[in-house]
């Protein structure tokens, strides 16, 4: 939809419309805010389907066999994006139970599903049993023992894959780095924790263990530290085989590759990375005297995020000289806590006037009642005024996933666009809604 002339900002699905107004995946956002009101999230989901190919053909191309991608909901989880999913032929990793009902709801074929999680209780292993899960991806001894059982109870044999850590640091921020030694997730490799619990599922009759996986961290825009992480993770599978003749099938190098968020953000080449990272798993698959195993990636921000799109509505702009100013919107943390939570930058425009230079650095403020209630700082626009409409860039990933109702404020809708056309995804909340569980 988007004509080869138009100006675009960061990403190709930015426009701006010759009425000067901003457009998301070819469609008018002043159209869209009139129609379904603010705060709004939008998705390109033409975007989502290509990434998705992008991610399944290189896959095939460079690892070979049945190696592939799973879309990781928890960067966006709904059943209308299961339904996409399950469209594209894609596998998914589910984090909770809550996310494998979201599937199972949407119609997600289960057997392509990857149920993770560093704590399930009984409760989540008997219903993940139930819906047929394809892969349980094991965290701990409590769980192998407890999934031992529970499926034993139902005379079934689970295939897992069990979480290791590899010992690297991605360099990416702490809070999404997860593949340390110190983690609350997996066992370690490097104190023996992992080879001793590759022993124990392999000595358990209701387990099938197919491989491990492990997951570095998020937003990482550099190939190194996969391929080390792969290094470590096939001389780990050699160093099983020698100790008990099980060959690992399957090798879950997990998520995390980058995505821009601003101009300062590098543009990051899947497709290399992919190839890049296919040509390091065989030579160590070599060098080991091992077979290629079957890889599986979990992209998650990587799919979805630049397919979407925040709009809200201006309210008050506050200049306080010497200072700065602040540019009040409909939303705010409830809808996007990354500001709040991780000092997450992100690309805001003056939807209303996207044909003006900007002219102005502004706070981004929300409507809660907290100061550190903020979607950005330093955002440089076109001066806004009330009523004006700001889009706040690349919010498709752990923006819905991780909205909340602080200060009861509902959560927005999610519309889907595709081939220039408009369709409600998720429903607005209500007042009703916020009150639906209360006694
Ligand atoms: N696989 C596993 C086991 C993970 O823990 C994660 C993310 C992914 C895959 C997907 O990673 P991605 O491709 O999306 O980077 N709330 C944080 C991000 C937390 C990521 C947690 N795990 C944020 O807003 O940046």
């Amino acid at each position: 939809m988007t004509n080869c002339c138009e100006k675009t900002i960061l990403h190709g699905n930015v426009t701006v419309g010759d009425n000067g107004l901003l457009r998301f995946a070819g469609v008018d956002t002043a159209d869209l805010a009139a129609k379904y009101g603010t705060p709004l999230y939008l998705f390109d989901t033409d975007r989502i389907r290509e990434r998705c190919k992008l991610y399944q053909s290189e896959m095939k191309a460079a690892f070979g066999g049945d190696s592939r991608p799973l879309y990781a909901g928890k960067a966006f989880c709904t059943k209308a994006i299961y339904r996409i999913m399950a469209e594209c032929g894609m596998s998914v990793d589910l984090v909770s139970p809550g996310e494998l009902f979201t599937a199972k709801s949407a119609g997600f074929p289960m057997e392509r599903a990857f149920f993770h999680g560093n704590n399930k209780t009984d409760a989540d292993i008997a219903l993940a049993l139930d819906a047929g899960v394809g892969c349980f991806v094991c965290d701990s001894r409590e769980e192998l023992v407890a999934l031992d059982r529970i499926a034993g109870e139902r005379g079934v044999c689970q295939k897992i894959l069990l979480r290791v850590t590899p010992g690297i640091d991605p360099h990416t921020f702490a809070a999404v780095t997860t593949g340390k030694v110190d983690s609350k997730f997996g066992s370690p490799i490097a104190t023996g924790a992992a080879l001793e619990l590759a022993k124990l599922a392999l000595s358990l009759e209701h387990i099938d263990l197919d491989g491990f996986h492990c997951h570095i961290g998020s937003q990482i825009f550099d190939v190194t530290p996969y391929v080390d992480a792969s290094n470590v993770m096939l001389s780990f599978i050699k160093d099983v085989k020698d100790a008990t003749g099980f060959t690992a099938k399957t090798l879950n190098l997990g998520g995390g590759f980058g995505v821009r968020y601003t101009e300062s953000d590098p543009e990051f080449d899947y497709a290399e990375a992919i190839k890049a990272l296919a040509k390091a798993v065989k030579e160590a698959a070599q060098s080991n005297g091992l077979p290629t195993p079957t890889v599986l990636l979990e992209p998650g921000r990587s799919i979805v995020a630049d397919a979407g799109m925040t709009l809200y509505t201006v309210g008050t702009v506050k200049e306080i000289p010497g200072f700065r100013t602040y540019v009040s919107v409909d939303g705010g943390m409830p809808d996007n806590p990354r500001y709040a939570l991780y000092r997450s930058v992100y690309t805001v425009v003056n939807a209303t006037h996207a044909d003006k230079a900007p002219d102005r650095a502004v706070t981004v403020a929300g409507r809660c009642c907290e100061s550190g209630d903020l979607i950005a700082e330093g955002a440089r626009i076109a001066t806004p005024v009330r009523g004006d409409l700001l889009a706040v860039l690349v919010t498709g990933a752990y923006n819905y996933s991780m909205a909340s109702n602080y200060n009861r404020i509902p959560r927005p809708p999610v519309v889907f666009l595709s081939e220039g056309k408009d369709a409600l995804a998720v429903r607005r909340e209500s007042f009703e809604d916020l009150v639906r569980n209360d006694l």
